[in-house]
């Protein structure tokens, strides 16, 4: 009994230490596809209620349509408006927006498009 539960714990201490060693291998791996996710989820949260979920929706009667501009369109729109330089209405929540919110978002636009 005793032995067996010592054997049982070595088995989980092995178990454990090559989860440990090996997560990073994967985690590598799942970057890409984690920050399309993210991207998503982001639009969906943060700016599909103005821009619609397919982009397709003119915020606020104002805003060009988002699946009509590229990427590099969407990028330089939401710099100018992070840093206040042209103002809108939706400029809250593109404030807060990271570069790497900024370029993951430019390219999750482009997957809307039909
Ligand atoms: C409260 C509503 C609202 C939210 C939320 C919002 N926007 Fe906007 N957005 C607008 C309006 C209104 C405009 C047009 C006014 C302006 O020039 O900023 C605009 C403009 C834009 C433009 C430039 C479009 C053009 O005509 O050149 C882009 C790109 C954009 N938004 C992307 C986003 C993204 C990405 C998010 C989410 C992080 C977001 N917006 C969140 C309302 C919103």
């Amino acid at each position: 009994m005793g032995e067996l539960m010592v054997n049982g714990m070595k088995n989980s201490v092995l178990s454990l230490s090559l989860i440990v060693l090996l997560a990073p291998l994967f985690y590598a791996d799942s970057v890409n596809a984690q920050s399309t996710e993210s991207a998503a989820n982001l639009y969906q949260l943060a700016c599909s209620d103005c821009h619609g979920k397919n982009g397709d929706k003119v915020a606020l009667k104002k805003a060009r349509l988002l699946v009509s501009l590229d990427e590099a369109q969407i990028t330089e729109a939401l710099i100018d408006r992070r840093s206040g330089k042209i103002k809108g209405a939706g400029n809250g929540v593109k404030k807060r927006l990271s570069d790497d919110d900024i370029k993951n978002l430019a390219a999750y636009i482009q997957t809307l498009k039909k």
